[in-house]
């Protein structure tokens, strides 16, 4: 069985995941829908590409698209702030759902989405790539083996400069975007509660609060274990500075660690340090070829729940207000 996609907004990772779905199994990508009239000719711009839109039914309206009959699944790339508002909409349509990251702009927004696909009985799947990304992925996997004793402690970070390509500029707007905190360190957020639960609290500051901009936010994860977890995450930095995503997990027996290069590293506490093989591919290759045999099985994914997605969001609204009040807050999921 082929599951036909539908993808709403082609923009950055509109883009993305169309070339990507092109790799995955069992799916094709049909249709597409879009606001702008060039990007619905498949002229993506600020140097993401371009489609061939001519095998494609394309929409300029989301209702159409989910109206089309021949879908089974819409992936929804659309700016955060209208992720639940098309999420429940396509879900009430009788599609299954694949929305971006971050869930929604606020968790309030995202139990909507939630309830939405209860309701519906289709499945909806947020596409948290950091739990598939194969080096965050394989370091889960021997964290979680036991292998190397507990983890003392672990830093994660995610760094860039400013985005510039976000239709109507989007990104730049708090209320829509959330900004870096939302926007670019829920990535790290989600992978620490994948690896470590949820925490009970978290103790956060934050560069550009006075703007109401958040666009440098650092965290401190209290899981109630003698453990220092913490991430770090930043876009105000300049626009040549290389985006990067680097980890460290220290535990009792070894270390490992991607803060070098892209590689992952094991630093064992005796004997040689060596390269750790992954899988090959991305996380959108991973994730997306995870919740297309999701699909195929009518099964939700034990990867990435909606709960779980959602939890998140909550995970950074409390480290939002830590930020704000200057004090730890608890975390309510
Ligand atoms: N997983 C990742 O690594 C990753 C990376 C970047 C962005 N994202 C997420 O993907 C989402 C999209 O981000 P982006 O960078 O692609 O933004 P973008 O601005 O490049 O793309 C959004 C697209 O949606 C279109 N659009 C807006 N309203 C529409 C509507 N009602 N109907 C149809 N099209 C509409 C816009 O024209 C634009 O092309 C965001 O939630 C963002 O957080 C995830």
């Amino acid at each position: 069985m082929t599951i036909r996609v539908g993808i709403l907004g082609l923009g950055m990772m509109g883009k993305f995941h169309h070339d990507t779905y092109a790799k995955v199994k069992g799916a094709r990508v049909e249709a597409i829908c879009e606001v702008d009239p060039k990007k619905r000719q498949g002229i993506i711009g600020h140097g993401f590409g371009e489609i061939n839109v001519s095998k494609l039914r394309v929409y300029s309206q989301a209702e159409a698209l989910f109206a089309d009959p021949a879908l089974d699944m819409i992936d929804v790339c659309l700016p955060t702030y209208l992720h639940a508002k098309y999420t429940v909409a396509a879900l009430k349509a009788g599609k299954h759902v694949v929305c971006e990251k971050p869930m929604a702009r606020t968790s309030a927004e995202a139990k909507t989405m939630i309830e939405a696909a209860k309701k519906s009985g289709k499945q909806l799947f947020v596409a948290q790539c950091i739990r598939f990304w194969p080096s965050y992925a394989k370091a889960r996997e021997l964290v979680m083996s036991g292998k190397y004793g507990k983890v003392l402690t672990a830093r994660f970070c995610r760094m860039s400069g400013l985005p510039a390509w976000s239709w109507e500029n989007w990104l730049h707007d708090p209320a829509k975007s959330g900004r870096a905190a939302l926007d670019l360190h829920i990535h790290d957020v989600d992978f620490v509660q994948y690896l470590f639960g949820k925490p009970k609290s978290v103790l956060s500051c934050a560069g550009g609060l006075k703007k109401g901009c958040l666009d440098h936010i650092i965290t401190s994860y209290e899981f109630g274990k003698d453990q220092l977890v913490s991430a770090e995450g930043a876009w105000e930095y300049a626009s040549a500075y290389p985006f990067a995503m680097t980890f460290s997990i220290c535990m009792e027996e070894a270390t490992l660690d991607m803060t070098r290069d892209t590689k992952l590293y094991l630093y064992p506490l005796r004997g040689k340090a060596a390269e750790v093989k992954v899988p090959a591919g991305d996380g959108y290759f991973h994730e997306l070829s995870h919740f297309v045999q999701c699909v195929r099985s009518n099964r939700g994914s034990d990867v990435v729940s909606p709960e779980s997605a959602m939890n998140s969001v909550k995970i950074l609204e409390a480290e939002v207000e830590s930020a704000r009040l200057s004090k730890p807050v608890s975390v309510r999921c």
